[in-house]
């Protein structure tokens, strides 16, 4: 297999291992929280909904649902004892229950609790809110018209745009738009309160951040944080949804909890999650661009407007993502880049794996096409002729140097293994005669940058423990949501003591066991938890190699420790016998460990710094056939080359490439929120909402993995970060579809009704 180590070990790193519960999936073992025995005496939660996008609210009377059968309590803001807040950033108030104002279609204005599901959700429809409609805000246009932004733009600028912008013989513009995305996940929001002694409370949370659950639910009920213990062993997929949503859902059930006395579990139907939760961010582009006849971009000014929804979530960190990444593989020498977060009356948006990186990236794709219909050039040799940096370098427009010569090796490596030129000639040749197919080619190159934008949050803790039998439990503060992270951490605990990972017990998240930690997300969670079990079990090896030094009589530095046992010179012992003599010789077996990514400083005023620690590099090619006499099509091949440094894991890997890649799919081509005049959402489900399904897995389907790929020597045994970045592969679809339609303008989702009405355009 491409891109592991020369020689991967069975159980440390590079080695091709399972996802930790993936056989428990499969046979149904794996506990969700919904799997979990109910404590007694639990109560079950349902909210009550706005039923406007937008209007004046009269305080709410709950009256009507604490008269329904079942129903225990029924809470509103006046019966929050601590903050009505729920924002994540703290920069402004969000609220947890709407008062005074709705400010979008199912906006949550109270909890019924009651003895069964359906009585609480009996008890919340009883309720009849008094709103006295306005009219909803529900376009990025309108927005922008009313001038309604959530925070002050976002801008990079570098040279004298306007100037080269006039100067450039060709002169380029554009604009077009992508949507959303829900995510989808096969576990919706849920949370499960119980309080204990002094009014304390275990909150079991599907959560990607347990520590801002923790932050949130105690601003809620103006508690200190040493009173919350928040837990998670996994989710059924979070893809940054369950980044900031899961912590106001665990608030609600924490606040009935406490209200009540008793545990409540608060779990969304799958409607309700749709219609109250955050999505991606859907995207209005402008731009001007100017080039030279041969396609080169000389300057560059484009305006991304993002709908962020009701309120501000993580719009801030988006747009960023969005901003930096506005260039993504390519270079214009001159240009200005805003991002703009515009108010609407729609959920509000958050975190969707990229974290709007994929619709900045979006933008010179469009340009390229522009640049490519001005010049009669293929865009494919723009594309090369407008790569970032070259073997000499070159730099990001916010001053980071990208590594030129890797993405000219990730190109080249897809573009060589799709057999491009051979198959552009065949696509042409098809075109040519067949009277209703078009086939198209499209290609991708990608620069995603890795490390989250606000420096603080780059850091991470670990907790390791060996047992005097020599078994080995591991918590950290990351988060597994199915990506494979408990067994890569725990890979990387086994290299470190030279152990099997099957000695290694991996535990659930815990508050209690790992505070003040950072979100699993940024793809971050290996390099950032990895490395900071390192730490913990270095520290404990350290000890361990020491004990045995002084009972063998030789240096500290002869101890080695490999396949279960620990050796110097002609003396050996089994890995559990050493940590038996550590405790007799009161040796602590126990460890905390800490990591905070070096090397990263960002300037928020200026626009300018090195925000990511590194770039994870690659590039992938689609064909499509499309039936111009009803816009249908099928993606029929897909090659990829994503860069995983030297992969921790390359089953995990290329697991996290396929799937990231399919769901890149399903939003640039068959996931379409829709939202109706009234602001009402009405693709609330599968039956209305497609995502992709096995019939869109491409037939032929290639992956590598980047072989002999240079990842920092300070990353985490020269890995890298994989969760997002192949995601944006799947943007080369949209590139093979603009290349079978040749519309000027490619609207995203690409749906079968807007691939048709390119063909007529
Ligand atoms: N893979 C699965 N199976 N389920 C998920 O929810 N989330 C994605 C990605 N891969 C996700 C996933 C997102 S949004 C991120 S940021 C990363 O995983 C987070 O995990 P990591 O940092 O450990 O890669
Ligand atoms: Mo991923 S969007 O950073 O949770």
């Amino acid at each position: 297999m491409d891109g592991t180590l020369p020689s991967p070990s069975r159980t440390g790193m590079g080695a091709a291992l399972r996802q930790d519960s993936a056989l428990k999936h499969c046979t149904g073992e794996a506990r969700f929280l919904d799997d979990l025995p109910e404590p007694p005496g639990m109560l079950h939660a349902a909210l009550a909904l706005s039923p406007a996008a937008h209007g004046v609210l009269a305080p709410l009377d709950l009256a009507p649902a604490r008269a329904v059968p079942g129903v225990v309590a029924a809470l509103g803001p006046s019966d929050i004892p601590g903050r009505n807040d729920i924002s994540p950033s703290g920069l402004a108030a969000e609220v947890l229950f709407a008062e005074g104002k709705v400010e979008h279609w199912s906006q949550p204005l109270a909890v019924v609790v009651a003895t069964t599901r359906d009585a609480a959700i009996a008890g919340a429809a009883a309720l009849r809110p008094g709103i006295e409609p306005l009219p909803p805000v529900l376009s990025v246009e309108e927005a922008l018209a009313a001038k309604a932004l959530l925070m002050p733009p976002q801008v990079i600028e570098r040279g004298k745009w306007q100037a080269a912008l006039e100067a450039a013989p060709v002169k380029l513009r554009g604009e077009f738009r992508c949507g959303g995305q829900e995510h989808f996940y096969l576990e919706g929001q849920i949370a499960l309160a119980v309080p204990g002694e002094d009014g304390d409370i275990a909150l079991h949370s599907s959560t990607q951040h347990p520590t801002e659950v923790q932050h949130i639910a105690a601003r809620v009920l103006g508690y200190d944080y040493n009173r919350i213990t928040v837990q998670c062993r996994r989710m059924g997929g979070g893809f940054g949804g369950k980044e900031s949503n899961a912590s106001w859902v665990a608030a609600v059930a924490a606040l009935a909890a406490r209200a009540t006395g008793r545990p409540v579990k608060l779990r969304l139907a799958r409607k309700a999650d749709m219609a109250v939760t955050g999505k991606r961010h859907p995207f209005l582009y402008r731009w001007r661009a100017g080039c030279d006849a041969e396609g080169r971009l000389l300057a560059l000014d484009a305006t991304m407007a993002a709908d962020g929804g009701h309120s501000l979530d993580l719009s801030g960190g988006v747009i960023f993502r969005a901003v930096t990444h506005a260039l993504n593989a390519y270079d214009v020498p001159a240009l200005r880049v805003t991002g703009l977060a515009c108010k609407t009356n729609t959920v509000s948006n958050t975190a969707f794996r990229g974290f709007g990186g994929p619709q900045g990236a979006l933008l010179m794709e469009d340009v390229l096409f522009a640049a490519a219909r001005a010049t009669g050039l293929p865009v494919d040799a723009l594309r090369e002729r407008n790569f970032a940096g070259g073997p000499n370098g070159g730099e990001t427009p916010y001053g980071q140097p990208l590594e030129g010569d890797l993405i000219r090796r990730v190109w080249a490596e897809a573009k060589q293994g799709a057999d491009w030129e051979r198959r552009r000639a065949e696509v042409d040749a098809f075109n040519a005669h067949h009277p209703t197919l078009r086939k198209g080619l499209g290609g991708f190159a990608l620069a995603f940058g890795i490390s989250f934008g606000i420096t603080a949050m780059n850091q991470a803790g670990a907790l390791v423990h060996v047992y005097t039998d020599g078994s080995i439990r591991l918590n950290h503060g990351g988060t597994e949501m199915g990506q494979g992270l408990f067994i890569k951490v725990a890979q990387v605990v086994a290299e470190v003591f030279g152990v099997e990972v099957e000695r290694i017990r991996i535990t659930g998240t815990s508050t209690a066991e790992v505070p003040n930690t950072a979100p699993t997300a940024a793809s971050t969670g290996s390099d950032l938890n990895g490395w900071a079990a390192h730490a913990a079990a270095s520290a404990i090896r350290g000890r361990m190699a020491e004990a045995a030094a002084a009972l063998w009589g030789v240096r500290e530095a002869e101890v080695a420790f490999a396949e279960g046992h620990v050796r110097a010179g002609n003396h050996a012992m089994e890995f559990g016998e050493l940590a038996q003599h550590c405790w007799t010789r009161r040796i602590s077996l126990s460890a905390t460990g800490f990591y905070k990514t070096p090397d990263i400083h960002w300037d928020a005023k200026a626009m300018r710094g090195q925000p990511f620690f590194y770039f994870s590099y690659g590039a992938a090619f689609a064909e499509v056939l499309v039936d111009r006499l009803t816009g249908e099509y099928r993606v029929t091949r897909a090659d990829l080359v994503q860069d995983c440094g030297r992969s921790l894991n390359p089953a995990v890997d290329r697991g996290q490439i396929e799937g990231a890649f399919i769901q890149g799919l399903g939003w640039l081509t068959c996931e379409e929120l829709w939202w109706d005049a009234a602001g009402r959402l009405r693709t609330l489900g599968p039956s209305t909402y497609k995502i992709p399904g096995s019939r869109e897995m491409p037939p032929v389907f290639n992956l590598r993995l980047l072989a002999d790929a240079p990842a920092r020597a300070n990353t985490i045994f020269r890995s890298k970060a994989v969760g997002e970045p192949p995601l944006l592969l799947a943007t080369c679809v949209w590139n093979a579809l603009r290349d079978a339609t040749g519309a000027a303008r490619l609207d995203l989702p690409a749906t079968p009704e807007r691939v048709l009405a390119a063909f007529r355009r």
